[in-house]
């Protein structure tokens, strides 16, 4: 049955390294051949791609999903935009052949793997000498898939389907605000977004060395019961399983598939007690009994009236004399205006560049509300670092830039020069990203969950 063909077709993002025999290859061109196109123009081109250096500067040069240089069957798709350009027609009629082979490879047992990410579209046609008149549409790659990853989650049709006029009050808000969000449509994009390659995009590399650097340093080393509250895309966590191989860590999260991706994520790093348990965020029991929890960069994500709530529930995680390690991405700081800056000139919705990635709304928050919430009910500041009172060299490049301006490097290393010299009462107000580690007091006033 077709459909469980459709239902069982996965994004392989990686194959493994056994060889596609050709008559596979030749099944999975024939149904891109039977595809409909607009006007029966068939104007579909594929570039079959076998020449390792060409697969190479592709990815180092131009930039495109990393897989390209060893995915077993690589093509680049085209489509001539000479024609059929209204009502996007011709990138409906390629996307229609993609589609056809994708499920043909299904059919075969193959993975497929359907990238937009082309990387530097000039770069592209140079290396594969595409002429202008034809539009770069995709990268089509094929193999055996080395793990299946498990189905994401996905609409039902009762939340696309309108009957006889559009409903817009359905739509997603798609603001990069979270109070612009209702908690249950900021719960399922997460949970759409997460799957979709979270864990191969880049980020802020200097950014996370430095956290975990300071987390390394100042956070109980002999912690044995450990809670990362709200993981999201699992980066972190996955850092400090490795950095704490004694600490049996857990997770809380406020939806299936977000724990569920945390979790894969970080399952086979490390020793196996490091294995991760779960527990959706209704965590009855857990109160009181972790040795450390940790919450970094994640009030930020959930609408303002949430986080009193937030943290009081993170209070009550924490066992007295335990720790709580809290990061806050700062309101204060540069990072919101810079963002704006870089999302004045795209054209469509881009949340902003933090570690991790980001995959839903973000909004930083004010470090000293936050603090002030947290010692009313019973903890103690024990270390306060603050972090990036100028944005990493990463920040303020686009991150499939070759190389930095050397503007920028100049810019960013008098920025760091600056920074020394400036007053920890600056660097409180404005550093980007400010990490508390706070001691639950023994006798500090309890803090229940409503
Ligand atoms: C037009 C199109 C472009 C895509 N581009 C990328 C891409 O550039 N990189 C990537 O990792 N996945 C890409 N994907 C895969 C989607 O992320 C994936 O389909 C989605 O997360 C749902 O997961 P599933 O395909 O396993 O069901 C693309 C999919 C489509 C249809």
């Amino acid at each position: 049955m077709i459909l469980d063909i459709i239902k069982s077709r996965r994004t392989q993002r990686h194959f493994s390294d056994k060889p596609v025999p050709e008559e596979y290859v030749e099944k999975i061109l024939e149904a891109a051949s039977w595809a409909p196109s607009s006007c029966n123009m068939q104007l579909l081109g594929l570039i079959r791609v076998t020449d390792h250096a060409l697969r190479q500067k592709l990815v180092y040069e131009a930039k495109s999903a990393g897989e390209a240089a060893r995915a077993p069957v690589l093509f680049v798709a085209t489509y001539d935009k000479r024609f059929s350009q209204e009502y996007h027609s011709n990138i409906q009629s390629g996307a229609a052949a993609i589609q056809n082979m994708v499920l043909a490879a299904e059919s075969l047992g193959l993975g497929a793997y359907w990238a937009a990410s082309v990387g530097k579209e000039k770069i592209v046609r140079s290396i594969f000498k595409i002429p202008e008149r034809r539009e770069i549409l995709a990268l089509v790659m094929f193999g055996w898939p080395d793990k299946k990853p498990p189905p994401p989650r996905r609409r039902s049709p009762a939340e696309f389907v309108h009957n006889n006029f559009y409903d817009g009050s359905r739509d997603l808000p798609l603001s990069g605000d979270p109070d612009d969000w209702p908690i249950e449509q900021l719960k399922a994009f997460q949970e759409f977004r997460v799957w979709s390659g979270a864990k191969y995009r880049p980020y802020l590399n200097e950014e996370f060395a430095a956290v975990l650097n300071s987390i390394k340093t100042h956070a109980p080393r002999d912690a044995k019961e450990w809670i990362d509250f709200l993981p999201s895309t699992g980066a972190y966590l996955e850092g400090l399983v490795k950095l704490f191989p004694r600490a049996r860590f857990k997770i809380l999260e406020i939806a299936d598939q977000l724990a569920r991706f945390s979790i894969e994520r970080v399952g086979g790093v490390g020793k196996p007690e490091n294995s991760i348990g779960y527990a959706n965020y209704n965590f009855a029991g857990a109160e009181g009994k972790a040795d450390a929890v940790s919450c970094l960069f994640r009030l930020e994500a959930y609408p303002t009236n949430l986080h009193e709530k937030m943290l009081e529930d993170l209070s009550s995680l924490v066992k007295p004399g335990g720790t709580l390690i809290l990061g806050i991405c700062n309101k204060f700081s540069y990072f919101l205006p810079l963002h704006r800056f870089k999302a004045r000139r795209k054209k469509e919705i881009r949340f902003p560049v933090m570690t991790p990635q980001m995959v839903a709304p973000f909004n930083p928050v004010d470090p000293e509300w936050a603090l002030g919430i947290l010692k009313k009910s019973g903890f103690s500041l024990k270390v306060r670092e603050c972090l990036f009172l100028f944005p990493a060299i990463e920040e303020l490049t686009p991150y499939y830039s070759k190389s930095p301006p050397l503007f920028f490097i100049l810019f960013v290393k008098a920025t760091k020069l600056f920074s020394k010299v400036m007053p920890r009462l600056i660097w409180r107000k404005y550093a980007k990203i400010q990490l508390f580690f706070l001691r639950k007091e023994e006798n500090g006033r309890p803090s229940g969950i409503s």
